[in-house]
Protein backbone atom coordinates (compact mmCIF):
# COMPACT_ATOMS: atom_id res chain seq x y z
CA UNK A 1 0.00 0.00 0.00
CA UNK A 2 1.58 3.45 -0.80
CA UNK A 3 2.21 5.85 1.72
CA UNK A 4 -0.73 8.59 0.68
CA UNK A 5 -3.61 5.33 0.46
CA UNK A 6 -1.86 4.66 4.38
CA UNK A 7 -2.07 8.31 5.32
CA UNK A 8 -5.85 8.12 3.86
CA UNK A 9 -6.37 4.91 6.12
CA UNK A 10 -5.42 6.47 8.66
CA UNK A 11 -7.38 9.72 8.60
CA UNK A 12 -10.53 7.45 7.77
CA UNK A 13 -9.83 5.51 10.84
CA UNK A 14 -9.96 8.97 13.00
CA UNK A 15 -12.60 10.37 11.72
CA UNK A 16 -14.78 7.20 12.91
CA UNK A 17 -12.95 7.41 16.35
CA UNK A 18 -15.18 10.01 17.81
CA UNK A 19 -17.93 7.92 19.34
CA UNK A 20 -15.87 6.85 22.70
CA UNK A 21 -12.79 9.09 24.69
CA UNK A 22 -9.69 6.97 23.79
CA UNK A 23 -7.09 6.40 26.57
CA UNK A 24 -3.97 7.31 24.10
CA UNK A 25 -6.09 10.82 23.52
CA UNK A 26 -6.75 11.55 26.85
CA UNK A 27 -3.47 10.87 28.20
CA UNK A 28 -1.96 13.23 25.67
CA UNK A 29 -4.72 15.64 26.71
CA UNK A 30 -3.45 15.49 30.52
CA UNK A 31 0.38 16.01 29.23
CA UNK A 32 0.22 18.93 26.40
CA UNK A 33 -3.72 20.52 26.92
CA UNK A 34 -5.55 20.84 23.88
CA UNK A 35 -3.60 19.59 20.81
CA UNK A 36 -3.80 17.89 17.42
CA UNK A 37 -3.71 14.49 18.64
CA UNK A 38 -7.01 15.22 21.15
CA UNK A 39 -10.74 15.95 20.05
CA UNK A 40 -13.55 17.75 22.15
CA UNK A 41 -14.69 13.77 23.44
CA UNK A 42 -11.43 12.99 24.76
CA UNK A 43 -10.64 16.75 26.26
CA UNK A 44 -14.50 16.61 27.86
CA UNK A 45 -14.07 13.50 29.54
CA UNK A 46 -10.03 14.23 30.15
CA UNK A 47 -11.72 17.52 32.34
CA UNK A 48 -14.23 15.74 34.02
CA UNK A 49 -11.41 13.35 35.40
CA UNK A 50 -9.38 16.11 36.57
CA UNK A 51 -12.52 17.73 38.21
CA UNK A 52 -12.44 14.45 40.24
CA UNK A 53 -8.43 13.97 40.39
CA UNK A 54 -6.43 16.99 39.22
CA UNK A 55 -3.35 14.78 39.93
CA UNK A 56 -4.03 13.13 36.36
CA UNK A 57 -2.01 15.59 34.64
CA UNK A 58 1.05 15.29 37.39
CA UNK A 59 0.86 11.28 36.63
CA UNK A 60 0.65 11.96 32.83
CA UNK A 61 4.37 14.59 33.14
CA UNK A 62 5.80 12.46 35.51
CA UNK A 63 5.43 9.19 33.71
CA UNK A 64 6.62 10.43 30.26
CA UNK A 65 9.63 12.21 32.22
CA UNK A 66 10.46 8.97 33.46
CA UNK A 67 10.19 7.43 30.17
CA UNK A 68 12.71 9.95 28.64
CA UNK A 69 15.10 9.06 31.73
CA UNK A 70 14.61 5.61 31.28
CA UNK A 71 15.50 5.39 27.73
CA UNK A 72 18.48 7.97 28.06
CA UNK A 73 19.59 5.62 31.28
CA UNK A 74 19.74 2.52 28.91
CA UNK A 75 21.18 4.23 25.66
CA UNK A 76 24.64 5.25 27.93
CA UNK A 77 24.21 1.41 29.13
CA UNK A 78 24.68 0.96 25.40
CA UNK A 79 21.23 -0.42 24.37
CA UNK A 80 20.33 0.47 21.07
CA UNK A 81 17.06 -1.68 20.56
CA UNK A 82 13.85 -0.44 21.99
CA UNK A 83 10.54 -2.18 22.11
CA UNK A 84 7.28 -0.10 22.90
CA UNK A 85 4.30 -2.06 23.53
CA UNK A 86 1.23 0.34 24.80
CA UNK A 87 3.02 3.31 23.19
CA UNK A 88 0.06 5.26 22.69
CA UNK A 89 0.62 8.48 20.43
CA UNK A 90 4.53 9.31 19.75
CA UNK A 91 4.16 12.88 20.33
CA UNK A 92 7.11 15.39 21.73
CA UNK A 93 9.78 13.31 23.03
CA UNK A 94 8.95 10.02 22.47
CA UNK A 95 11.24 6.99 22.52
CA UNK A 96 12.75 7.34 18.92
CA UNK A 97 13.37 11.43 19.55
CA UNK A 98 15.05 10.45 23.44
CA UNK A 99 16.97 7.60 21.66
CA UNK A 100 18.38 9.46 19.09
CA UNK A 101 20.11 12.34 21.17
CA UNK A 102 23.21 10.40 21.59
CA UNK A 103 23.42 9.10 18.34
CA UNK A 104 21.57 7.89 15.37
CA UNK A 105 22.29 3.77 15.68
CA UNK A 106 18.99 2.77 17.87
CA UNK A 107 15.78 1.14 16.28
CA UNK A 108 12.03 1.98 18.16
CA UNK A 109 9.48 -0.79 16.93
CA UNK A 110 6.09 0.62 18.70
CA UNK A 111 3.37 -1.31 19.43
CA UNK A 112 -0.16 -0.18 20.37
CA UNK A 113 -3.51 -2.60 19.93
CA UNK A 114 -5.52 0.39 19.20
CA UNK A 115 -6.29 1.21 15.52
CA UNK A 116 -6.57 4.93 16.54
CA UNK A 117 -3.42 4.88 18.45
CA UNK A 118 -1.46 3.63 15.72
CA UNK A 119 -3.58 6.13 12.71
CA UNK A 120 -1.94 8.72 15.16
CA UNK A 121 1.45 7.09 15.62
CA UNK A 122 2.07 6.88 11.97
CA UNK A 123 0.98 10.93 11.05
CA UNK A 124 2.72 11.53 14.07
CA UNK A 125 5.89 9.62 12.63
CA UNK A 126 5.79 10.02 9.08
CA UNK A 127 6.27 13.89 10.50
CA UNK A 128 9.73 12.98 12.88
CA UNK A 129 11.16 9.67 12.37
CA UNK A 130 13.74 7.55 10.39
CA UNK A 131 11.99 4.96 8.23
CA UNK A 132 14.92 3.11 8.21
CA UNK A 133 14.85 2.36 12.17
CA UNK A 134 11.23 3.20 13.60
CA UNK A 135 8.55 1.38 12.86
CA UNK A 136 4.65 1.42 14.31
CA UNK A 137 2.66 -1.87 13.95
CA UNK A 138 -0.70 -2.63 15.41
CA UNK A 139 -0.16 -5.46 18.03
CA UNK A 140 -2.09 -6.80 20.81
CA UNK A 141 0.61 -7.67 24.45
CA UNK A 142 -2.17 -10.48 25.44
CA UNK A 143 -0.67 -11.99 21.71
CA UNK A 144 2.83 -12.81 23.25
CA UNK A 145 4.41 -15.61 20.83
CA UNK A 146 2.77 -14.06 17.96
CA UNK A 147 3.47 -10.58 18.28
CA UNK A 148 6.99 -11.00 19.19
CA UNK A 149 6.97 -12.61 15.95
CA UNK A 150 6.00 -10.24 14.36
CA UNK A 151 8.53 -7.48 15.67
CA UNK A 152 11.02 -9.72 15.21
CA UNK A 153 9.72 -10.61 11.26
CA UNK A 154 9.46 -6.08 10.83
CA UNK A 155 13.22 -6.49 10.57
CA UNK A 156 13.95 -3.87 12.95
CA UNK A 157 15.25 -5.70 16.13
CA UNK A 158 17.70 -8.27 16.35
CA UNK A 159 16.45 -10.73 18.58
CA UNK A 160 20.21 -12.12 19.29
CA UNK A 161 21.12 -8.11 20.76
CA UNK A 162 19.32 -7.05 24.04
CA UNK A 163 16.42 -4.88 23.73
CA UNK A 164 14.41 -2.44 25.95
CA UNK A 165 10.95 -3.72 26.52
CA UNK A 166 8.99 -0.81 27.48
CA UNK A 167 5.21 -1.14 28.97
CA UNK A 168 5.05 2.47 30.61
CA UNK A 169 1.10 3.34 32.02
CA UNK A 170 0.19 -0.18 30.00
CA UNK A 171 -0.26 -2.79 32.77
CA UNK A 172 -2.84 -0.94 34.82
CA UNK A 173 -5.13 -1.29 31.36
CA UNK A 174 -5.02 -5.05 32.82
CA UNK A 175 -7.18 -6.99 34.64
CA UNK A 176 -5.84 -10.03 36.40
CA UNK A 177 -8.97 -11.69 34.64
CA UNK A 178 -7.79 -11.38 31.21
CA UNK A 179 -6.87 -14.90 29.37
CA UNK A 180 -3.67 -15.50 29.74
CA UNK A 181 -3.59 -13.30 32.78
CA UNK A 182 -0.84 -9.72 32.11
CA UNK A 183 1.31 -12.04 34.51
CA UNK A 184 1.45 -14.33 32.37
CA UNK A 185 2.05 -12.54 29.31
CA UNK A 186 4.96 -10.83 30.84
CA UNK A 187 6.64 -13.70 31.94
CA UNK A 188 7.00 -14.73 28.74
CA UNK A 189 8.08 -11.70 27.02
CA UNK A 190 11.22 -11.65 30.13
CA UNK A 191 11.67 -15.12 29.28
CA UNK A 192 11.97 -14.50 24.93
CA UNK A 193 14.19 -11.33 25.76
CA UNK A 194 17.77 -12.04 25.50
CA UNK A 195 20.68 -11.52 28.50
CA UNK A 196 21.42 -7.30 28.65
CA UNK A 197 17.83 -6.88 28.16
CA UNK A 198 16.03 -4.14 30.24
CA UNK A 199 11.87 -4.32 31.33
CA UNK A 200 10.85 -0.64 31.76
CA UNK A 201 7.32 -0.04 33.28
CA UNK A 202 5.23 2.05 34.95
CA UNK A 203 2.38 0.77 36.69
CA UNK A 204 -0.86 3.52 38.25
CA UNK A 205 -1.31 2.26 41.66
CA UNK A 206 -4.04 2.61 44.81
CA UNK A 207 -1.01 3.11 47.48
CA UNK A 208 -0.82 6.28 49.14
CA UNK A 209 -4.14 7.65 47.17
CA UNK A 210 -7.53 8.23 47.80
CA UNK A 211 -11.04 7.15 46.81
CA UNK A 212 -10.94 9.77 44.09
CA UNK A 213 -8.50 7.77 42.11
CA UNK A 214 -10.74 4.32 42.47
CA UNK A 215 -13.46 6.61 41.37
CA UNK A 216 -11.60 7.99 38.28
CA UNK A 217 -10.78 4.47 37.24
CA UNK A 218 -14.56 3.71 37.38
CA UNK A 219 -15.26 5.96 34.86
CA UNK A 220 -12.58 4.36 32.36
CA UNK A 221 -14.40 1.04 33.07
CA UNK A 222 -17.37 2.61 32.11
CA UNK A 223 -16.80 5.13 29.34
CA UNK A 224 -13.57 4.96 27.93
CA UNK A 225 -11.63 2.59 25.51
CA UNK A 226 -9.87 0.60 28.44
CA UNK A 227 -10.54 -0.25 32.13
CA UNK A 228 -8.49 0.49 34.99
CA UNK A 229 -6.75 -1.85 37.49
CA UNK A 230 -4.86 -0.50 39.87
CA UNK A 231 -2.18 -3.27 41.60
CA UNK A 232 -0.53 -2.26 45.00
CA UNK A 233 3.12 -1.36 45.01
CA UNK A 234 4.53 -4.86 45.96
CA UNK A 235 2.82 -6.28 42.99
CA UNK A 236 4.44 -4.12 40.63
CA UNK A 237 7.78 -5.06 41.81
CA UNK A 238 6.93 -8.59 41.59
CA UNK A 239 6.51 -8.24 37.91
CA UNK A 240 9.77 -7.60 37.13
CA UNK A 241 10.30 -11.64 38.60
CA UNK A 242 14.38 -12.43 38.31
CA UNK A 243 15.47 -9.41 36.18
CA UNK A 244 17.82 -7.36 38.20
CA UNK A 245 16.40 -3.94 39.36
CA UNK A 246 18.37 -0.71 38.90
CA UNK A 247 18.68 1.36 41.66
CA UNK A 248 16.75 3.16 43.76
CA UNK A 249 13.91 -0.17 42.41
CA UNK A 250 10.16 0.47 42.50
CA UNK A 251 10.16 3.84 43.26
CA UNK A 252 7.43 6.94 42.44
CA UNK A 253 7.78 7.85 38.86
CA UNK A 254 9.60 11.32 39.77
CA UNK A 255 12.21 9.95 42.52
CA UNK A 256 13.34 7.61 39.77
CA UNK A 257 16.95 9.06 38.79
CA UNK A 258 15.99 12.48 38.50
CA UNK A 259 19.64 14.01 37.38
CA UNK A 260 18.90 12.52 33.84
CA UNK A 261 16.33 14.89 33.20
CA UNK A 262 16.81 16.62 29.88
CA UNK A 263 17.74 20.84 29.99
CA UNK A 264 14.08 21.57 29.39
CA UNK A 265 12.65 19.44 31.57
CA UNK A 266 11.03 21.36 35.08
CA UNK A 267 12.42 19.21 38.08
CA UNK A 268 9.29 17.73 40.31
CA UNK A 269 9.31 19.57 43.08
CA UNK A 270 5.60 18.18 45.05
CA UNK A 271 4.46 15.44 46.51
CA UNK A 272 5.97 12.26 44.92
CA UNK A 273 3.23 10.07 45.43
CA UNK A 274 0.62 12.64 43.77
CA UNK A 275 1.92 11.24 40.90
CA UNK A 276 -0.13 8.10 41.34
CA UNK A 277 2.46 5.67 39.71
CA UNK A 278 5.20 3.79 40.08
CA UNK A 279 8.16 2.76 38.59
CA UNK A 280 11.16 0.42 37.39
CA UNK A 281 13.52 -0.43 34.82
CA UNK A 282 15.16 -4.08 35.57
CA UNK A 283 17.88 -6.13 33.92
CA UNK A 284 18.03 -9.74 32.34
CA UNK A 285 21.73 -10.72 33.94
C1 LIG B 1 -1.82 5.79 28.49
S1 LIG B 1 -1.24 5.19 26.99
C2 LIG B 1 0.49 5.10 27.35
C3 LIG B 1 1.37 5.81 26.34
C4 LIG B 1 2.86 5.68 26.53
N1 LIG B 1 3.27 4.31 26.81
C5 LIG B 1 3.36 6.59 27.63
O1 LIG B 1 3.41 6.13 28.78
O2 LIG B 1 3.70 7.75 27.39
C6 LIG B 1 -1.68 3.45 27.03
C7 LIG B 1 -1.72 2.80 25.67
O3 LIG B 1 -1.81 1.37 25.84
C8 LIG B 1 -2.59 0.86 24.77
N2 LIG B 1 -3.04 -0.51 25.10
C9 LIG B 1 -4.00 -0.88 26.00
N3 LIG B 1 -4.13 -2.22 26.01
C10 LIG B 1 -3.22 -2.73 25.11
C11 LIG B 1 -2.87 -4.05 24.66
N4 LIG B 1 -3.50 -5.13 25.15
N5 LIG B 1 -1.90 -4.18 23.73
C12 LIG B 1 -1.27 -3.10 23.21
N6 LIG B 1 -1.57 -1.82 23.59
C13 LIG B 1 -2.53 -1.63 24.53
C14 LIG B 1 -3.72 1.86 24.63
O4 LIG B 1 -4.33 1.78 23.36
C15 LIG B 1 -2.95 3.19 24.84
O5 LIG B 1 -2.52 3.74 23.62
Amino acid sequence: MSASSDYERHREILKNSLDKPHVARIYDYYLQGESPNNWVIDRDFAERMLQILPEARTFAVANRGFLRRAVRYLRAQGIRQFVDIGSGLPSAGAVHEIADEIGTDSHVVYVDNDPVALAHGQILLADTADPDRHHALGGNFFDTETLWQRIIDSGYIDPHEPVALLLVALLHFMPPTSVPTPTEALAFYRSILPRGSALVLTHATDEGTTDRLKEVAAQYVRVATSPVHLRPHAEVKDLFGDFELVDPGVVWTPQWKPELAGENEQPYSGDPAATLAVCGVGIKR
